[in-house]
């Protein structure tokens, strides 16, 4: 219903293509959502803002705790108000000056990655005279995070440290997996929790789970229930009735589902006995976890200026790049696409607006709106000229 107003918004009043188009309604009852199913476990939900930070201002009131991965990342909930206590500062890579500024914002917790950044972390908190607590994030494997060892030794060398507090463990598994990969983790990450409780005794020691949940975006991916996933680890948590708290670190299956893309067409033409819709945007600004070179096919609205009558055939519709690669949707099931005609792709709202290579060919960066029924459209961001980021003073 939500898809169809916007469609419809579109299509009276138009918007400046390409663009996103945020549904803030869609957020935040998929936030509500989401915790309401996360009340089984009592698990507290954190937004990773890597997956979109636009919608941070959307999602405040609603949220109770954001993964902040950069001083970038930082400096976005600076410039949005966000209460420190809310940020879990993370980061594979941090500098010191980077935890001295985290230390100052002040953020309420401060991931420790390796060894080497838990010195870093005691020189900035020497250097402020500011006391942080702190996740100690265990490896998943990759370069990210520490191996068993070297948190247990951080975790007693925090004994020696008053102005640093043993806030619990960081663990992302990875991102879009499908199934109950968790039930393998868990057990796991839950041997270690009982270890560090039963030696330091925290009653408070948090688990701080990144699951990765995924969400469907192709034909053939199952829309039908948009909660299962949550669903399912919610419950699978509450049986294991853990005596410390999971909370649930999320970006994909947050933001995912709120995230239009609308792009023009612009250019129709024939070559080889193929149909092509050339369109204003491209792969520059839309990334699908997943999506092979356009082998698979998102869901796609077509908004035609005139009459769609005629047969449906199928369009590569390609990009404004100069690549090969610039291929959106191969074989797409148009009705009589015309010059003018918008194509609304759906589920966009994460990772496209920030994992996207947008300076390819120094075209701009797309206009940014938030939707909602009671304000309608409004942009939050103009188009961003790239070519002023690609050229230097010569
Ligand atoms: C530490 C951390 N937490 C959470 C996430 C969010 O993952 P997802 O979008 O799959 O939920 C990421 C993604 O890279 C991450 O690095």
């Amino acid at each position: 219903m939500k898809r169809e107003a916007i469609l419809g918004m579109i299509e009276r009043y138009g918007v400046q293509t390409p663009c996103y188009i945020f549904d803030t309604d869609e957020l935040t009852d998929r936030v509500r959502r989401i915790q309401s199913e996360l009340a089984v476990c009592g698990s507290k939900l954190c937004f990773a803002i890597k997956a979109n930070p636009f919608l941070i201002p959307a999602l405040d009131a609603v949220i109770s705790g954001y993964e902040v991965c950069s001083p970038g990342e930082l400096e976005i909930c600076r410039a949005d108000g966000i209460d420190g206590e809310k940020i879990i500062f993370s980061g594979v890579v941090k500098s010191e000056a980077n935890i001295r500024t985290a230390l100052t914002y002040p953020v309420g917790t401060i991931t420790v990655e390796s060894y080497h950044q838990w010195q870093l972390l005691k020189a900035a908190a020497a250097a402020t005279g500011r006391g942080t607590k702190v996740f100690l994030r265990l490896s998943s494997g990759a370069q990210f995070g520490m191996e068993r060892e070297t948190v247990l030794q951080i975790a007693e060398e925090l004994q020696a440290e008053p102005q640093i507090t043993f806030g619990g463990i960081h663990f992302f598994a990875g991102t879009q997996r499908k199934g109950c990969k968790y039930e393998k983790e868990l057990p796991v990450l839950a041997e270690l929790m009982e270890e560090l409780r039963e030696k330091y005794g925290t009653e408070d020691m948090i688990l701080e789970y990144g699951p990765g949940l995924a969400v469907p975006y192709f034909e053939g991916d199952s829309f039908e229930n948009p909660f299962e996933g949550i669903q399912n680890l919610a419950a699978y948590i509450a049986s294991k009735q853990y005596p410390f708290r999971v909370n649930i670190e999320l970006g994909r299956y947050i933001a995912a589902s709120c995230g239009h893309y609308v792009t023009q067409i612009v250019d129709c033409k024939s070559a080889e006995e193929r149909r092509y819709c050339l369109v204003d945007g491209g792969i520059h600004h839309v990334v699908y976890y997943g999506q092979n070179m356009a082998m698979r096919k998102p869901i796609v609205h077509h908004i035609a200026a005139g009459e769609q009558d005629g047969e449906e055939q199928e369009y590569m519709i390609c990009g404004s790049l100069c690549t090969f690669a610039d291929l959106l949707v191969r074989g797409l099931p148009l009705r009589n696409p015309r010059i003018g005609d918008l194509l609304v792709f759906d589920q966009i709202g994460a990772y496209s607006v920030t994992e996207a290579a947008y300076l390819f060919l120094s075209r701009n960066l797309p206009a940014v709106y938030f939707y909602s029924e009671a304000k309608g459209l409004r942009s939050v961001r103009e188009p961003l000229e790239a070519w002023k980021i690609n050229a230097g003073k010569g």
